[in-house]
């Protein structure tokens, strides 16, 4: 077999196997397909081989011009599958962020017309250029600690033409590479300040307009809604969800955030891809999750930026919920890209053990995408997205941190971060 990639001399490869078909749940989490001494070869971005170096070596042969990458006896997995960002938007909130450690709440500064919306101004203000290059960079930030997919939700237009314009810049992006990017419609994210005081006029402008629009350009492949107590309610959720599923998008819901409204069993009720956040979710809307099979996506970097509680993750994965990390990537509630920081505080926080936290950021976050059948794990046939961590031991990643461990990025069988 031929190879124009191979990555030797790993100390441990965490293949995350056999999950390509649906998410880990329960004790399935724990299982991380660990490989030591191990080899991975890739051919035309795919992944051709993976086990332990004799065998792969025996099977495989670089091409003359391959390139062969010593791991020196580091960690090898998945990159990371990033299923919950807000990441394209302009400029930042640090002010408010001063108010917050004043004490004033996040949702009193949103009532306040801060928050989201302030956000919105700085994009509706801001060029394309301007939005792309801002994005860019933190793109870049994302890639360099290890992600190589990740969804990206618009929600900081709120008009018709300024959010199909942020869906459109998503979507040219994903284009341009070499990050994947899976693209989600999130009009309802807040009232803009021109509907204050007419709320259900703009889940019309939202149902009627912007929706049809979305699918018609094929823009998203997701909606999502922001279900909150005094953003929009479940019965405001519903509708815009349920039309969005007639207009053939997939769901997901922003869901327990910041109360308890539920929204975790609006997701059920549906049959939602992902309820995100959950950190007010009760007994029954976990429960309801279960059950349908719709997975919780968790974002423990959003608990500790709003000093609010963190999810119960252990109580789900115990009630038989498919778990994923995000990292939430926004300039309000969460301005990080690090999803290495997420498993580390997914550990601490969340209490998930380093295997489920690792499985929950790349296996099952693939399935919270629907791209687990071309990422999220090492396995034959799969896109060559690898990280080589400066790590003996593939616990040190959850244990070192703040600080960026991924010394090689390898996207689509290419490398995109290289060792300083
Ligand atoms: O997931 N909850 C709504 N959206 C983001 C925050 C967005 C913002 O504050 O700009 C979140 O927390
Ligand atoms: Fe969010």
């Amino acid at each position: 077999m031929q190879a124009d990639l191979l990555i030797y001399n790993a100390g441990q490869v965490l293949t995350m196997a056999g999950f390509s078909h649906r998410p880990k749940r329960g004790p399935e989490l724990a299982d991380t397909g660990l490989i030591k001494n191990a080899a991975v070869a890739v051919s035309q971005g795919r992944i051709v081989a993976v086990g332990p170096e004799s065998e792969v070596k025996q099977d495989v042969r670089l091409e003359r011009e391959g390139l062969a990458i010593d791991a020196r006896g580091g960690v090898v997995l998945p990159g990371w599958v990033d299923p919950h960002t807000h990441v394209l938007y302009a400029g930042s909130r640090e002010e408010e962020f001063a108010l917050k450690l004043a004490g004033v709440s996040y949702l009193e500064i949103l009532r306040r017309g801060g928050g989201i919306n302030t956000t919105v101004r700085h994009c509706r203000a801001a060029s394309d250029q301007e939005l792309l290059a801002q994005t860019r960079a933190r793109l870049q930030t994302m890639l360099h600690h290890g992600t190589t997919t990740a969804e990206a939700k618009s929600g900081y237009g709120l008009s018709v033409e300024e959010e199909l314009r942020h869906l459109r810049l998503i979507n040219a992006l994903a284009r341009e590479g070499p990050l994947d990017l899976i693209p989600t419609f999130l009009g309802a994210h807040a009232v803009p300040p021109e509907y204050r005081g007419r709320q259900s006029e703009y889940v019309e402008l939202v149902i009627e307009e912007m929706l049809p629009r979305v699918a018609a350009e094929k823009l998203a492949l997701f909606c999502d809604v922001f279900c909150e107590e005094g953003v929009f309610s479940v019965e405001e959720s519903r509708r815009i969800l349920t039309r969005a599923r007639e207009l053939g998008l997939k769901l997901k819901i922003h869901a327990e955030e910041l109360s308890e409204t539920g929204g975790a069993r609006l997701a059920a009720e549906l049959g939602a891809v992902s309820a995100d956040h959950l950190l007010h979710v009760s007994p029954e809307g976990m429960q309801a999750l279960a059950q349908s099979g719709v997975m919780a996506v968790l974002l423990p970097g959003t608990s500790f930026y709003l000093r609010e509680k963190y999810a119960p993750a252990r109580e789900m994965i115990e009630a038989g919920v498919a778990v994923a990390l995000a990292t939430d990537a926004n300039p309000g509630s969460c301005p990080c890209e690090n999803m290495q920081l997420v498993v580390n505080l997914a550990c601490l926080y969340l209490r998930l053990t380093p295997e489920e936290a690792l499985a929950a950021a790349t296996i099952n976050a693939a399935h919270a995408v629907g791209r687990a059948h071309l990422v999220g794990s090492i396995e034959k046939g799969k896109q060559a997205d690898l990280v080589i961590y400066e790590a003996r031991d593939y616990r040190y990643l959850a244990y070192h941190f703040g600080v960026n461990l991924a010394r090689w990025v390898i996207k689509k069988g290419r490398p995109v971060k290289t060792p300083a």
